[in-house]
């Protein structure tokens, strides 16, 4: 049987990271072979795009050029490792993916919609998540969480006003596709957040595991 395909997402500082241990930690306890991986990225090529892609050293990197970099690091991704692992069965459990696109240069730069869906549907050929958890978090509590961490990338020099666009572009998404975004308050401590994760996955797990 198929794979199910679930991402998470999160602006700066949403504790993205943390809880995506805790929901790979809770997939693994139901008994489920998870593949765990990260947008963009994820692939030998993909991580090298990556690299283009946050090093702040490439600061007139184009909107477009931002674009189809990361589309191409997604199309790599998709052939060498999210299809092959949900053909064979797996679960893939993706840190970021295409929603993230259309905050970050939707929303972000503003790259119209349809530009994107244009390369979605392209490189995706209709594959969405099944279930995306989109932990969400007031800009300044955010990046003042992620403000106490290394030296800032590429998207990290940022303004506050391209975040809370991002934000906001999230949220629009979230509303667009309620059945499968579910939006998790992730400004209170990690233990209630986590207990909020735990139900979310409880309930997918009831309705879609078998
Ligand atoms: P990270 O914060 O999850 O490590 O992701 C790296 C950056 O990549 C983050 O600032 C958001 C950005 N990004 C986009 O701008 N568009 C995308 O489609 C994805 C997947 C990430």
């Amino acid at each position: 049987m198929r794979g199910r395909f679930i991402t998470l997402e999160g602006s700066e500082g949403s504790g993205k990271s943390t809880n995506l241990a805790y929901v790979r930690q809770r997939l693994e306890e139901a008994g489920i072979d998870v593949e765990v991986t990260r947008e963009p990225g994820g692939t030998p090529l993909g991580e090298s795009i990556r690299d283009l892609l946050l090093d702040h050293r490439n600061s007139d990197m184009g909107t477009d050029t931002e674009l189809l970099l990361i589309f191409a690091a997604r199309a790599q991704h998709l052939h060498e490792r999210i299809l092959p692992a949900l053909d064979t069965g797996h679960w893939v459990l993706c840190d970021r993916f295409t929603d993230a696109t259309y905050a970050y240069q939707g929303a972000g730069r503003g790259v119209p919609d349809e530009r994107i869906a244009t390369l979605e549907s392209f490189v995706q050929a209709g594959l969405q998540p099944d279930l995306t958890l989109y932990l969400d978090v007031p800009v300044e509590v955010g990046l003042a969480r992620a403000g106490a961490r290394s030296e800032p990338d590429r998207f990290e020099r940022e303004a506050v006003a391209f975040f809370e666009r991002v934000r906001e572009g999230y949220r629009r998404r979230a509303s667009a596709y309620p059945e499968r975004i579910r939006v998790i308050d992730a400004s209170g401590p990690l233990e209630s957040v986590q207990r909020v994760i735990g139900v979310v996955l409880d309930e997918y797990l009831a309705g879609h595991a078998a």
